[in-house]
């Protein structure tokens, strides 16, 4: 896997663009399954975890191929109801193409998502889901086979946590589905709008998405659209993490302020000044941090669990203490031993991180263990006085586009290697 080397202490300034966001790409993608058509995603991020859904979409007879920053997608000559484990393991993400193949073609067979860097990912609540909605769906040696051979039924749906990836998967299962589905508890994440306003602009009847009770009635088909992939949050407040520790003032272009409403008042509590104009986010760091306030991760609209690992980045430079509760993945802690090397003092006890911010962190060999614990150590990195050497730069590649020519172009010495 590459390596990035850094050579920290530079003040960050500029502008920069904020890619599109990963998590909304992904589940765009599988939904372009269920279109007619010739599907066109504008400002669709270039990501390792996007080539893979687009691998599969070859696979199961699509054509997919990029165009600049778009990609067009074209599924009329699907012919394929099976994922093989190869690509299965290539993106844990991959489950979201379950409902969407199974809606299509009244079928699908795909391996049980393993467990990722983040602890075992269960997918009960997207098993249940649609099995209520006319699924018979048999497990057996790590391989899922699926069948509505009399096609899916609406259904409602109440899920016991607002799960992102069941809530996807029940939406694009219920979009051709007979009836209406109605779940309740849905996920709320701005990447579940972007999605359902791709299938409302393709033909789909979707209502209350954003809230925690979505609404689908079932159509007879979806025709390919013209779609604009909406701004990372979370690529954007890992670049407000960039600012902050290097004490610098950047300007993230085409980020939308609400989609952060839980993030900007951390970075305001740590003296950082955040100026949103016209979809312009200018955030200018104090000489020295303060500690941040409790940060507990939560459902959206709570503090997003993605933006944990940069945040603590942040923190382990604020004076006085800061407390990490991570309520959503048993295993999201990684990047603290990794921080210590780097300096900083943290204390990890179970889902508990104690933050006691130190002045200085000095550069070090780190190695990254999962997408955003890699984004954390870059952050550090760029504080850090000295060299920092990072492994496991693949990791990163899965959600951040081209990001050492983005924090270069910012004044930040970092080279990949
Ligand atoms: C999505 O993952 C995102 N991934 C994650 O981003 C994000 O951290 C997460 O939502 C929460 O916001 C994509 O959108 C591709 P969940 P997902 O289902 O769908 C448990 C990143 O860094 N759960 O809301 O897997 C699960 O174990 C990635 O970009 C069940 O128990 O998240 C986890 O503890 C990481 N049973 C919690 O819910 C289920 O059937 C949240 O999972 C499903 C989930």
């Amino acid at each position: 896997m590459s390596r990035f080397v850094v050579n920290g202490g530079k003040k960050l300034f500029g502008e920069v663009e904020v890619q599109g966001a990963k998590n909304s790409a992904l589940p765009i993608l599988s939904a372009t399954v269920l279109t007619r058509g010739e599907n066109i995603l504008f400002n669709c991020p270039s990501l390792t975890d996007v080539d893979a859904c687009m691998r599969i979409l070859r696979y199961l007879g699509c054509e997919a191929k990029k165009q600049g920053s778009a990609v067009l997608v074209k599924c009329d000559g699907l012919r394929e109801s099976e994922i093989p484990d190869s690509l299965m393991r290539e993106m844990r993400s991959s489950i979201v193409f379950l409902g969407a193949i199974l809606a299509r073609t009244g079928y699908a067979k795909l391996s049980f998502p393993g467990g990722c860097e983040l602890g075992p990912r269960p997918i009960d609540l997207h098993l249940k889901a649609l099995r209520k909605m006319g699924a018979d769906i048999c497990e057996r040696h790590g391989v899922l086979e699926c069948k509505a051979e009399n096609g899916l039924k609406g259904a409602k749906i109440d899920l016991s946590f607002p799960s992102v990836g069941a809530t996807e998967n029940i939406i694009l299962a219920a979009v051709l589905a007979e009836g209406t589905t109605t779940i309740i508890n849905a996920a709320r994440e701005p990447e579940i709008c972007d999605l359902c306003d791709f299938l409302n602009e393709a033909g789909a009847k979707i209502y209350g998405s954003g809230e925690g009770v979505i609404v689908i009635d079932g159509v007879e088909e979806l025709f390919a659209v013209s779609h604009n992939i909406i701004p990372d949050r979370i690529v954007a407040a890992t670049l407000m993490s960039s600012a902050a520790v290097t004490k610098g003032e950047i300007t993230l272009r085409g980020v939308i302020q609400s989609h952060l409403s839980s993030v900007i008042p951390v970075f305001e509590e740590t003296g950082c000044k955040v100026k949103v104009k016209d979809g312009d986010l200018t955030v200018t760091a104090p000489d020295r941090l303060r500690a941040m306030p409790l940060i507990r991760t939560m459902p959206y609209p709570g503090f997003p669990t993605d933006a944990q690992a940069p945040l603590m980045a942040v923190a382990s430079l604020c004076r006085g203490t800061s407390v990490f509760v991570e309520n959503i993945f048993e295993n999201r802690f990684k990047h603290a031993g990794e921080l210590m090397r780097l300096g900083a003092d943290i204390n990890v006890q179970g889902k508990v991180a104690v933050v006691n911010g130190v002045k200085t962190l000095y550069g070090a060999s780190v190695e990254a263990q999962d997408l955003r614990g890699a984004a954390s150590l870059i952050t550090a990195a760029l504080a850090a006085e000295g060299k920092t050497e990072i492994g496991g730069i693949g990791y990163l590649e899965r959600g951040y586009d081209s990001f050492e020519i983005t924090l270069s172009s910012l004044g930040a010495d970092v080279r990949k290697v």
